[in-house]
């Protein structure tokens, strides 16, 4: 039952040994259970540079930086002074607050990031964390979701690794690192200058970090895998743990199991006693259950339990773990397509990407719970992560809310770090329940013809399967018949029209089939002539790629057509940004969204909640604002779930007709301005009616909170639509009023959007700072304090001055003095209007005197820090800046101590200020998230418009 590593073992009888010999005794262990802090608040971040060290901080320059332990540089240093840089909160995504740059990818977006952007490229994440003494003798970890990419982290100067996914969730065990009873610096440095997907994928810490405590005996990180199979009414739960020890002795203990249902009752449990693991070992305990009377989760009712369970030694708990899982069965069969507990479901999937207008990649946790169920309300039951692994959240809420979700891995291979990254992925998913498929690949275009393809694709799922023997794998294929395609155990297929779908089912009837991919489709939402030059392609849906992908209305009739078939993932649900298809340049983001960045839903996802949903609906297409288009005919779309439609213009119909199954109606309408009414029915009877009307001019601004009812936690959201509506409250869909949004009390606003794959506006206003740096330091040893004017003035020459940062052994200092001169240069800053320049300066004595160009300056408090606000009139093309202040103790020395590069010493930032927070409506539509800061209270949302009245929204934070 108990496993151990052989090298574990050794190492650790080696150290056990050792501690011994030294008479030290194993650390007293404080009896907490666990505990998991999120520490996403209170971070500073400031932009390093990928090409040049000196505008990285000065990062890796220091001699033996990479080759002494301990001996982080720059920013990685614990004493390197961080008070000018950004206070940000996490996640955060510093690429969406980069402007669009036409010399950045358009396949990301184009905003100025990557290879011609060093300056942007890199992002330094700090933060200090007070770990008490009394957390002595636990383990401590570092986790963090997810860092857009090549993290390397420090703690305390100490490296601690190299995280090169941006997907993939990492973890490090800081315990022999920290400094218990006082304070410990994290460093984060993340560079996105290489891209690993062809779509918007953001930059920095965008998903959370969490601190975790440990008694050194615990469940491991995803320590547990439940397994269900349903027997009769009940449900046989296997489980394994994996027990860590991380003392240097043999532990035994108990483990108890108690499965809780969703009032918190315990419904069954076990419990093994005289268990135990070797020291600095892993150990693996299985246990079986019954749950009798098993609710089942599923889509209508995604019932969970929680697994709790504890370990125990002497009697008492020193670690408890939660895990949530469902009680579900699925079956991928090859001739009847998809079963959840045995009841056939098509998948009404989309694909999406972590990606959402104004935020980027940074989605608070809400905004994830805010965009599946914006999938839910037309239809969709499947989800897939396309295609990279979404963040923990997601897979939570899928559960919570009932969405099936393919679960993707990055990369295809098999190398030690791309399987790493794999192993993560499944133990950190693999109770979901939502999660019905793991993928291993998406289009490897390298590989689909290719013997290796098969190969590689045989591979990682027997790989998988060891891991999660419970579910199946598949690839997303462009190209079939060889390949990944006949190595798939379930075999994806993106875009119908690629592939001979029905020859392939033929060879290989072995293998359950699904669409990963369908759809493609290019529409603007909103617009019903295309307008190349503004990007905007008409939202009547249509082959995007004729001949290789197909409408999605073909795409889900093929579905429909083949049993066997398991369902459909249109591509995609969300628009998103990069991947700007057919357009390049100025054009932004995707189109081929079922809903725009922003989440409203365009025409085609109304078709699809007409043969996804039976909720009672009819929708028309386009709106009936057509100024100047008078007598011409207009193509008036209609989608509805009735097996009817008929059509008014003015009350007056122009026809009934029957609905063809899985399509949609059609009127060529000549325009007249009015109400256009449909009418549906289902035998006969009327079950939905829906009209456009022609509206008047703008007069009124409106805003549409998601909720007003906010949680004082700094992290609960509100998502905000704009419109803007006529004399008689009808919103106007063609409106592109610009509106400016002001907030007061504790609530602030994370992102905006419009859903316009052409606009570059804003998307998160936020202040840029650019640092000069402070050099050629000198410091000269003086006598006298009285008089020092020679010394700092201007003109004072410092050849022969000192090399303050010049290391000297102890018998090499010179004599102390009573005084130093301190002195720093800085070349004239380029400060164009409203900018603003502020001189950091350290307290490096109590009684020092400061001096800019030989002029007296005091310092003033500045958010916990000391800055001279600079007058740029007065700035010269080199300036100096002069302590003069009395000896430290240890002399020159001890002022080095205190700096890196002298960053306590001076910085000078440049401010840039942040945009106003303003939009334009696209087609009638714009979106603010509005969030709280973590107090409590009343806030308000002031929207104002030229012209127009304006709207507020008051929110309370409690
Ligand atoms: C597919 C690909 C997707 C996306 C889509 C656009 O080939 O898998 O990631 O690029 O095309 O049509």
């Amino acid at each position: 039952m108990c496993k151990q590593t052989y090298t574990g073992r050794l190492l650790r009888g080696v150290l056990a040994a050792l501690l011994l010999i030294c008479g030290l005794a194993v650390p007293a262990v404080a009896q907490t259970p666990r505990e998991r802090l999120n520490i996403d608040k209170d971070w500073r971040f400031a932009y390093g540079h990928a090409d040049e060290a000196q505008r990285d901080f000065g990062y890796g320059l220091r001699p033996f930086f990479f080759a002494k332990a301990g001996y982080g540089d720059g920013p990685a240093n614990p004493d390197f002074s961080d008070v000018s840089w950004r206070k940000v909160d996490l996640p955060h995504d510093w690429a969406v607050e980069l402007p669009f740059d036409q010399r950045g990818n358009t396949n990301h977006g184009s905003k100025a990031i990557g290879h011609p952007f060093p300056e942007n490229s890199v992002g330094w994440y700090r933060k200090t964390l007070t770990i008490p003494a009394s957390d002595k003798g636990r383990r401590i970890s570092l986790e963090f979701d997810g860092v857009y990419r090549n993290s390397v982290v420090w703690i305390n100067g100490h490296y601690l690794g190299t995280e090169p996914s941006g997907y993939s969730g990492f973890r490090y065990d800081i315990t022999d690192y920290v400094n218990f009873g006082g304070e410990n610096l994290i460093a984060v440095r993340a560079d996105a200058t290489v891209e690993e997907g062809w779509y918007y994928e953001g930059a920095g810490i965008y998903r959370h970090v969490w601190l975790t405590k440990t008694d050194p005996l615990h469940v491991a990180q995803w320590g547990t895998f439940v397994r269900s199979t349903i027997e009769g009414a009940n449900a046989r739960l296997d489980i394994d743990l994996t027990v860590q020890n991380a003392f240097k002795s043999e532990q035994g203990f108990t483990i108890r199991h108690e499965v809780v249902d969703a009032r918190g009752q315990v419904v069954a449990q076990t419990t093994q006693a005289d268990r135990s693991v070797n020291a600095v070992s892993d150990g693996v305990f299985a246990a079986t259950l019954t749950l009798s009377e098993a609710h089942l989760w599923s889509l209508e009712d995604p019932y969970l339990y929680t697994l709790r369970t504890s370990l125990l030694r002497d009697g008492q708990v020193v670690d408890r773990y939660d895990t949530r899982f469902g009680v579900r069965t699925v079956t991928f069969d090859p001739d009847k397509g998809f079963f959840l507990n045995g009841k056939a479901v098509k998948l009404q999937g989309t694909n999406n990407h972590q990606d959402h207008a104004g935020v980027g990649v940074a989605l608070p946790d809400g905004l994830q719970t805010w965009r599946l169920k914006q999938l839910k309300s037309f239809g969709v039951n499947a989800y897939r992560a396309s295609h990279h692994p979404p963040t923990p959240e997601l897979l939570d809420e899928a559960d919570r809310l009932g969405m099936l979700v393919i679960d993707e891995h990055r990369m295809m291979g098999t190398s030690p770090e791309i399987t790493h990254q794999l192993e993560r992925l499944i133990r950190r998913d693999r109770n979901h329940p939502s999660v019905i498929l793991w993928s291993v690949g998406n289009e490897e275009w390298a590989l689909e013809w290719k013997d290796i393809g098969t190969h590689l694709a045989l591979e990682m799922q027997d790989f998988v399967r060891r891991l999660d023997p419970t579910r199946r794998t598949t690839v997303a294929t462009s190209g079939s018949g060889k390949g990944t395609s006949v190595g798939a155990d379930v075999i994806g297929f993106n875009y119908g029209a690629q592939h001979d779908v029905d020859g392939f089912h033929a060879q290989h009837p072995e293998k359950p089939a699904i669409m990963t991919e369908e759809g493609s489709t290019l529409t603007t939402r909103g617009i019903y002539f295309d307008d190349s030059a503004r990007v905007h392609l008409n939202a009547y849906d249509r082959q995007g790629r004729p001949g290789s992908s197909l409408s999605i209305e073909e795409g889900w009739t093929r579905v429909m057509a083949r049993p066997w078939m398991s369902g459909m993932f249109v591509w995609t649900g969300f628009d998103y940004r990069g991947e700007t298809t057919p357009f390049g340049w100025p054009a932004i983001s995707s189109q081929f969204g079922m809903v725009d960045t922003t989440g409203v839903l365009k025409d085609t996802a109304y078709y699809l909640k007409s043969v996804w949903t039976d909720q009672p609906m009819v929708h028309i297409l386009p709106h009936w604002n057509w100024a100047g288009r008078k007598g011409q005919p207009i193509d008036v779309r209609v989608y509805s779930n009735g097996d009817a439609v008929e059509l008014f213009l003015n009350g007056k119909s122009l026809g009934r007709q029957a609905m063809p199954r899985y399509s949609h109606l059609r009127w060529r309408v000549p325009y007249a301005p009015g109400t256009l009414t449909a009418r549906a029915y289902q035998k006969g009877r009327q079950i939905a009616v829906q009209s456009v009307s022609t509206t008047a001019a703008p007069a009124a601004v409106v805003a549409r909170p998601d909720k007003t009812a906010l949680k004082a936690d700094g992290s609960d959201i509100s998502v905000v639509w704009v419109q803007v509506t006529d004399k008689k409250g009808r919103p106007v869909p063609t409106a592109d009023n610009r509106i400016d949004f002001e907030v007061s009390g504790p609530i602030r606003l994370i992102g905006m959007g419009n859903g316009d794959p052409g606009s570059h506006e804003v998307d998160r206003p936020a202040e840029r700072h650019r640092y000069v740096s402070l050099s050629n330091w000198r410091s000269l040893a003086i006598d006298d304090l009285t008089d020092t004017s020679r010394a700092v003035a201007e003109t004072a020459d410092t050849t022969n001055w000192r090399d303050p940062a010049q290391w000297l052994p102890p018998e090499a200092q010179p004599p102390l003095t009573k005084g130093l001169v301190l002195r720093g240069e800085f070349a004239r800053p380029v400060i164009s209007a409203g900018e603003q320049a502020v001189l950091f300066v350290g307290q490096l004595a109590p009684d020092q005197h400061l001096y800019v160009n030989g002029q007296a300056v005091t310092a003033q408090a500045m958010d916990g820090a000391w800055v001279i606000r600079l007058d740029a009139s007065q700035l010269k093309d080199r300036n100096s800046l002069s302590y003069v202040m009395p000896t430290p103790a240890a002399g020159v020395q001890a002022l080095y101590d205190q700096s890196v590069g002298g960053s306590r010493w001076g910085s000078l930032r440049v401010t840039t200020p942040a945009a106003p927070w303003q939009r334009r409506l696209f087609n009638g539509w714009a979106q603010v998230i509005v969030q709280s800061t973590g107090e409590r209270g009343r806030g308000q949302l002031r929207l104002v418009s030229s012209g127009l009245t304006a709207a507020t929204v008051d929110f309370q934070a409690e």
